[in-house]
């Protein structure tokens, strides 16, 4: 049984930033950790956070994570793993009603909570399906494309048959990774001077564009779209951490091209009733070994965690953070 100590580290948000994180947007704070609990409560030692980009949207102190029960609790055991926004901090009182138990498999590890059937999975599975609506034979383009959702964005739509599967992310290194881990059959670095002339010449007219990236990335692609095709916006990285959004100049090709453009948030109710088959399948793909598995770890406590969101923003993490 571990030994619960009587203080913590956590970090609260101190300001809301109008564009940039700072080193004044988190403060850090050591706090007892409570020891008595209400009759429907567990304490929960925080083991592993997640990180997304698009908790630069919702910036808050939730984050979810992974972590063992190690007191109190009526539905879980002294030992059981959980997973639930458990925030920034080393142990988290929560409800047991908002938790739920994480079954690892023998020889598995909890980080994979965030992997095959997590929420980026998910995302990239009804951005693909749901709203890409992808079929065999078509090109597929994904931006952000090295990161957590859109290395399984691509991954995907080389499962479900496209033609061509196109992968834009920032460096040598993560073209590299698209290539050969993921499998893409073009990849183009957008931080190298001439990719955009290679892009128009080598990848042809775009059916489906899985945009994580947002504002300049998504006028260079509207040009480019087929009779038809599919803009599923993901999200927008690119605008996060600005305060002006980019201005978008060539949408009225949609209206020429018949074009659709959608957004979809994953963890909406508009999806819920998708959750188990894509799930089932999802999990098929990844005991099959035809999924990627790759995690970026930052190691260090809950020290890192500012920086480590951060670094989302500088492309320093190749697939799930
Ligand atoms: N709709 C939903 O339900 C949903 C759910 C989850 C995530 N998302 C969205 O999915 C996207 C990816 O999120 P994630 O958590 O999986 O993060 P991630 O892709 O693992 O990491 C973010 C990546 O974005 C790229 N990036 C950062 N700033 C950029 C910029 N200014 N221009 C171009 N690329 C930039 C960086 O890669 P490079 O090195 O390639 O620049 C970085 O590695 C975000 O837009 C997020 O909001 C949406």
């Amino acid at each position: 049984m571990s030994i619960i100590p009587n203080e913590q580290t956590r970090w609260v948000l101190a300001n809301r930033p109008l564009a940039e994180l700072t080193d004044s947007t988190f403060r850090k704070e050591t706090v007892p950790v409570p020891h008595s609990l209400a009759d429907d409560e567990v304490l929960i030692r925080v083991d592993i956070v997640s990180l997304e980009a698009g908790m630069r949207g919702w910036i808050e102190d939730r984050s979810f994570g992974v972590g063992e029960v190690v007191k109190g609790g009526k539905t879980f055991a002294i030992g059981d793993v959980v997973h639930g926004f458990l925030g920034w901090q080393e142990y988290a009182v929560l409800k047991e009603s908002a938790v739920q138990k994480v079954n690892i498999p023998l020889g598995g590890n909890p980080i994979d909570e965030f992997g095959a059937t997590g929420l980026n999975a998910l995302t990239a599975y009804i951005g693909i399906t749901t709203v890409g609506r992808l079929k065999p034979g078509e090109t597929l383009v994904v931006s952000g494309a090295a990161g957590a959702t859109g290395s399984l964005a691509a991954a995907i739509g080389k499962i479900k048959g496209a033609g061509k599967v196109v992968g834009i992310a920032g460096g040598p290194e993560k073209v590299k990774f698209l290539k050969e881990e993921i499998g893409v059959d073009l990849a183009y670095d957008y931080k190298s001077a001439d990719w955009k002339e290679k892009f128009v010449e080598e990848v042809g007219l775009v059916d489906v564009f899985f945009d994580n990236v947002g504002g300049e990335m998504l006028d260079f692609i509207l040009p480019q779209i087929r009779r038809l095709a599919r803009i599923v916006l993901c999200g927008s990285v690119s605008a996060y951490n600005t305060a002006e959004p980019y201005g978008l100049k060539n949408y009225p090709k949609l209206t020429t091209h018949g074009g659709i453009m959608q957004g979809f948030v994953c963890l909406s109710f508009d999806y819920a009733s998708e959750f188990p088959a894509a799930k089932a399948e999802l999990a098929q793909w990844a005991a099959e070994g035809k999924f990627p598995r790759k995690f970026h770890i930052v190691d260090g406590g809950v020290d890192v965690l500012p920086k480590a969101l951060g670094d989302l923003f500088s492309g320093a993490n190749t697939g799930k953070t």
